[in-house]
């Protein structure tokens, strides 16, 4: 028998030093390993040795499986690892180098309308501020004077996480913020993502764009709020639109408008983006309520000041003459490839 295990060190040498592949090794693992090995067939049936030699049988055959167990993890990591530089060496070469390929993208509508808005503001003074997807309930409502169980809650439903914060229905949850961080005079946009668990229709997605503006300054009127909000359509669609001001009620501003536009879809004569009406709600706007600018620690006794919420993603739908807005959040490239921007 110790003949025998001798033969079958050097028969697993052998085997072990030739062999290329990680299958191969499995297979001189199970010959000499495995349920019915050479080796472990040994280690099995000691009985049937010599007593005097059993001893000695046992302990050979079990430093030879011990010595074999390591030359296979030795040698399944030498394969391993040539195989992985073979793969490094076979892999597609990619020269990082070379020039971006221009044409396999472009901007979004909604980013191109929002990047063109920056620059129309930034001419006139306003700084680019940011504001958070996640909210508090205190920055979407409490501090732009709609408290809790305030019946205008009803108009924004959301999305509310475990802890108690919700995503943002409105830009206007940072303007207590920026408020708190300037003070006054200011003038800032912030354009941002909202969502709204909304009944979808052609002009209604539950996560859409807004830019929210806020002026504050002694002595701005409604006049400043108007020639903005002409100034800013007129640079937007190069030509002259169609807007109408009408009330609007937000418990954020006093006295309140909705800022509409005559839909560029159907010019007016109705269709399912304006839902028949002739005319798409686009930016609601008004002068900030007293409250409002007290919660941002301003005096409203000596500052006043506008505020408008655009509609970033409505406004692309009407520049690039989209029918459904939903095609801006679809990703379909089929729909988006058609929107032409230069
Ligand atoms: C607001 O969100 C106010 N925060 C706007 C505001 C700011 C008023 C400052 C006064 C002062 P409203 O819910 O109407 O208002 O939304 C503003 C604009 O966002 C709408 O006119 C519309 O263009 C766009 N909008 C609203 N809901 C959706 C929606 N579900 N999908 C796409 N666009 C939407």
């Amino acid at each position: 028998m110790l003949d025998k295990i001798l033969e079958f060190q050097m028969e697993a040498k052998k085997r072990l030093d030739s062999v290329k592949d990680s299958s191969s090794v499995e297979e001189i693992r199970v010959d000499f390993l495995g349920k019915k090995g050479k080796v472990i067939e040994i280690l099995k049936n000691l009985k049937s040795v010599e007593e005097s030699k059993r001893k000695e049988v046992a302990s050979r055959a079990n430093k030879l499986r011990v010595e074999i167990e390591a030359k296979i993890e030795a040698k399944k990591e030498e394969i391993k690892e040539k195989e992985y530089e073979e793969k490094i060496k076979s892999a597609k070469k990619i020269d990082l180098s070379l020039p971006v390929d221009l044409k396999l993208g472009s901007l979004h509508p909604i980013t191109v309308v929002e990047k063109e808005l920056i620059d129309i503001f930034e001419s006139m003074g306003f700084t680019v501020e940011d504001g958070n997807e996640v909210e508090t309930e205190y920055n979407n409502f409490e501090a732009v004077n709609v408290p809790k169980h305030h019946p205008a809650r009803d108009m924004q439903d959301t999305f509310w996480l475990e802890n108690g914060q919700l995503l943002k229905t409105q830009t206007s949850a940072a303007q207590n913020k920026i408020m708190k961080k300037y003070g006054a005079p200011l003038k800032a946009i912030f354009p941002g993502r909202c969502f709204r668990n909304e009944e979808l229709d052609a002009s209604h997605e539950n996560t859409f764009f807004q830019m929210e503006g806020m002026m504050i300054d002694k002595d701005v009127s409604i006049a400043n709020l108007i020639y903005f909000m002409k100034t800013l359509l007129s640079e937007i669609f190069k030509k002259d639109v169609e807007v109408r001001l009408r009330p609007g009620y937000f418990p954020f501003v006093e006295p309140g408008f909705e800022l509409d536009i005559k839909c560029l879809y159907c010019e007016g004569k109705g269709c399912k983006v304006c839902k028949h009406g002739g005319w798409i709600e686009l930016c609601p706007c008004g002068m900030i309520h007293p409250n409002v600018l007290k919660m941002g620690g301003i005096d409203p006794e000596e500052y006043s000041g506008f505020a408008f919420g655009l509609g970033l993603s409505r406004l692309a739908m009407m520049k690039y003459g989209i029918n459904d807005l939903r095609i801006l959040n679809s990703g379909d490239l089929r729909c988006l490839k058609q929107i032409n921007i230069k």
